[in-house]
């Protein structure tokens, strides 16, 4: 039976995957001071994002979700964040050339602090040490001091998600984000990456559109579509003292908004329809993801969509699928069957890292890149056999040329991954990595949208 949801409602459900702080009042005091701090985004700003999503789901859009696995205070600088959001950009304008819709572009940046992991403690050199559960929480080093959950931790994350915020949306809407430089970019990548040559054609015809459009007039000087861009943040919401603490009422609709990002996601580990995280989600109007693992039954899924969106409004459930690129055949049909069945309006998109995760023979954590990629191939294959909407991607991904998952166009080896492995958790596509993947992604979109009938947007947007 449901009960009222309030923003700490969540309490008085099971939880897993929060960590155990031995300081509680200092967890108390810090939970007040958060609650009085202003909110990161604003509620107007999340439901222009559910009115895309709702665009993407009726199959007139493409969701582009990408970021760190984990955001680091280390890591924490402005050449970080604009070579994440360059290639991010980059990633973007090939993925709407190619599907001719327009593309949501939602980072996991500005937030995405806090981990689930699937064991509370790690063995090094002979000695267990508590896991590392996000720089909101825990430290990386391994030593017992750091491992301790530390409230105050939460504070720093705030501050930085409200630093890198700032300098996203100076990037997005000054000038930065400007299409005509963000194709140049593209441009000068392909002619210094020879291995490249196969994606100089899809680069040329992008180069003639934005030509003869400068020809008709139409320039970032004249068009602010060419010089500005919608972008919003998101995280998994986890930690949920700090998720409430940031949770207001909007003054507009008296509804209530997590204000600590756009969008937030609910973990493959923490998506049981009777614990805390759905709790917590189902009562903030935000657009929310759900993570969707191998585990997850048809029915399950029917029952948290009912407990996520009892409204079925659209725009307001990003499904995200992340089986493993060999699973998603057995597992996807019968998710998507029932979605449709039941006639919910979902948007889905497609996590093709989280169940790709190998360790090498060197040791590390990685992640083919064929692998990846066969992934976005079977789940995009799925939909088409389906009738239904690929309808986004969602990766981790830096703007860094790190060596963390193996292969792409660069073939990096087992061997090289030493090199650069900067990730504190899951490996991330580097920048030729995320990049490539976007042109592949596009040759699958392209395959989607030679199966149906073009959509007159003219005439959608008049009825609108
Ligand atoms: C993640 O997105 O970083 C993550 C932990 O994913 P999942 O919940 O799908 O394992
Ligand atoms: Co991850």
């Amino acid at each position: 039976m449901k009960t009222a949801w309030t923003p700490d409602s969540w309490r008085k459900f099971p939880v897993v995957q929060m960590p155990d702080y031995p300081d509680q009042e200092k967890l108390k005091t810090v939970e007040a001071r958060l609650a009085g701090f202003p909110p990161l985004v604003f509620a107007g700003e999340a439901r222009k994002l559910k009115k895309s999503l709702a665009r993407v789901a009726e199959g007139r859009g493409f969701l582009l979700q990408g970021g760190d696995c984990a955001e680091s205070f280390a890591e924490h600088s402005a050449d970080n964040i604009r070579d994440f959001f360059r290639v991010f950009l980059q990633m973007a304008v090939v993925l709407t050339f190619a599907g001719k819709q327009p593309v949501v572009k939602v980072g996991r940046i500005a937030g995405q602090f806090a981990k689930p992991r699937s064991s509370p403690t790690e063995v090094i050199d002979g000695v267990e040490y508590p896991i590392y559960r996000g720089d909101i929480v825990n430290a990386p080093e391994a030593t017992m001091e750091g491992r301790v959950p530390d409230p105050e931790r939460q504070i720093m994350a705030y501050r930085q998600s409200a630093a890198t915020m700032n300098l996203l949306r100076a990037f997005a809407q000054g000038g930065y984000a400007n299409l005509e430089n963000v194709h140049k970019w593209t441009l000068g990548f392909l002619k210094d990456s020879p291995a490249f040559e196969q994606y100089q054609d899809l680069a040329d015809r992008i180069s003639e559109t934005l030509g003869f459009m400068r020809a008709c007039g139409i320039t970032a000087e004249t068009a602010p579509q060419l010089r500005a861009t919608d972008f919003y943040t998101s995280h998994e919401a986890l930690l949920l003292g700090y998720e409430q603490a940031l949770t207001r009422v909007d003054s507009t609709s008296g509804d209530w908004y997590a204000t600590s990002g756009h969008m937030l996601w609910i973990g493959d580990r923490t998506r049981q329809p009777d614990h805390a995280h759905i709790e917590f989600c189902r009562g903030v109007k935000n657009p929310i993801g759900l993570k969707c693992g191998p585990t997850l039954k048809a029915d399950e899924l029917i029952r948290l969509i009912d407990l996520l969106n009892p409204q079925n409004e659209p725009g307001r459930l990003t499904l995200i699928a992340r089986f493993g690129a060999d699973k998603v055949e057995k597992h996807l049909p019968d998710l998507v069957r029932a979605v449709k069945r039941e006639g919910r309006v979902v948007v889905w998109s497609c996590d093709p890292m989280h169940g790709n995760t190998i360790k090498s023979t060197s040791g590390y954590k990685t992640r083919p890149f064929d692998s990846i990629l066969k992934e976005v191939r079977s789940f995009m294959a799925v939909h088409r056999a389906e009738g239904t909407h690929a309808g986004g991607i969602h990766v981790e991904m830096t703007g860094k040329d790190v060596t963390e998952c193996t292969g792409g166009l660069r073939a990096l080896r087992d061997e090289d991954l030493n090199d650069r492995y900067h990730t504190f958790c899951d490996p991330r596509l580097n920048a030729a990595q995320a990049l490539e993947l976007s042109f592949l992604v596009a040759e699958e979109i392209k395959k989607e949208l030679a199966l149906r009938p073009r959509l007159d947007d003219d005439a959608v947007e008049a009825a609108e």
